[in-house]
């Protein structure tokens, strides 16, 4: 904890403008561990959507903190999130998303789990055609379950099960989404980015400030800085535009827009009056995540083909646009020039402070570990 203040007391200073967090934040294993801990134990962390198990027997692996889970849609409809491993020999069980029918099971020794994590078949454990015997108790043995929270169509892990409520955790995000109505929210496309090389934090922050729309996306988009504002509101952070007319044209984005997060890595995206996209940001170490984006609608529009391709290409373009910008922000922060974790402006990048702010509250809490 000494050495992550020393490497803190920049970032601390009181300068202004502030500095942004130091360099070992993004690119030492440390850090990173120390996050798995803190910041993706004890938050809401988003995994995966829920349209993706669509029948019962769906399960889809995801990671978090380094930890292998597995989501299933149960028998009964609903989806629940377990630890990816067997109670045998603690093999991963599931790799890809499949269905699995009734029964999750390992290919190792053939040990199987219903979809509610119970364990049903442990074949042979106690010898020839003898599956159980005395000291072994199935019910004892089933899957480790995760805690999950299932709000409109996306999936939340919370893995040390100490977070508040799922609807007071995200009461900023959720508020602000006020208007829409969720029944008619429609999926209608995903883009699968694969892993970005950078710190899932560079991701998250380039999000959050307005600051770079006009340069980075001067082709993409058609928002001036001037109509943009910041938003820093509990575990909501972000920016938005205001555009009073609507000028958007297909292939460019000129509309009013709210960019959000949810603390930690949450993405929703609205652009009025009717579209919707969701980030999905899976940390995998400090150097390396993966991001999907969902795009939906938001008044049960079924849109003609031709309308969802032109939507995919902007949003694939954009989405690419930023990827070079936080690869390079990682790559950056190599440098002795670094050190000092750059400078951020009071008015763009209070967001990008505020995000920061948070981790480092969350790493240095005091809690045992
Ligand atoms: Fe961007």
């Amino acid at each position: 904890m000494g050495k992550l203040n020393k490497t803190l007391a920049r970032f601390r200073d009181g300068a202004h403008p502030a500095h942004g967090l130091p360099p070992a934040a993004y690119l030492s294993k440390v850090f990173w561990k120390k996050e798995c801990k803190t910041v993706l134990a004890d938050n809401w962390v988003c995994v995966g959507a829920a349209h993706e198990l669509t029948a019962p027997g769906d399960v889809v692996p995801v990671t978090v903190a380094e930890q292998p889970l597995v989501l299933v849609r149960k028998q009964d409809g609903e989806i629940a999130a377990f630890h990816n491993v067997c109670s045998h020999r603690c093999m991963t069980l599931v790799e890809e998303p499949k269905n699995v029918g009734k029964l999750i099971r390992c290919p190792y020794h053939a040990w199987s789990y219903d979809l509610d994590g119970n364990l049903k078949a442990s074949p042979h454990f106690g010898g020839t055609d003898t599956h159980e015997m005395d000291g072994f108790d199935k019910t004892k043995n089933g899957l480790v379950p995760a805690r999950s929270h299932v709000w409109q169509d996306w999936i939340f892990v919370n893995l040390n099960g100490n977070a508040i409520a799922f609807e007071d955790y995200a009461g900023a995000l959720i508020s602000r989404l006020d208007g829409i109505d969720f029944s008619k929210l429609t999926h209608i496309g995903t883009l699968d980015f694969g892993v970005v090389e950078t710190n899932w934090k560079l991701i998250m922050e380039n999000f959050i400030e307005p600051y770079h729309v006009q340069f980075v996306h001067a082709s993409t988009t058609d928002q001036p800085l001037s109509d943009h504002y910041t938003i820093v509101d509990g575990n909501c952070l972000g920016s938005a535009v205001d555009l009073s007319e609507e000028t958007g044209t297909s292939g460019s984005l000129a509309v009013s827009s709210r960019y959000l997060t949810l603390y930690p890595n949450f993405i929703v995206g609205r652009y009025f009056p009717d579209q919707m996209g969701v980030y999905l940001n899976i940390p995998l170490g400090p150097d390396r995540m993966m991001q999907k984006r969902y795009l939906y609608t938001t008044e049960d529009q079924t849109l003609p083909p031709s309308e969802i391709d032109g939507l995919m290409k902007l949003w694939w373009d954009v989405h690419k646009e930023d990827h070079e910008m936080v690869e390079r922000m990682w790559r950056g922060r190599r440098s002795v020039a670094a050190a000092d974790g750059g400078l951020l402006s009071p008015v763009w990048e209070d967001s990008v402070r505020a995000f920061q702010e948070k981790i480092v509250a969350d790493v240095t809490a005091t809690k045992g570990n």
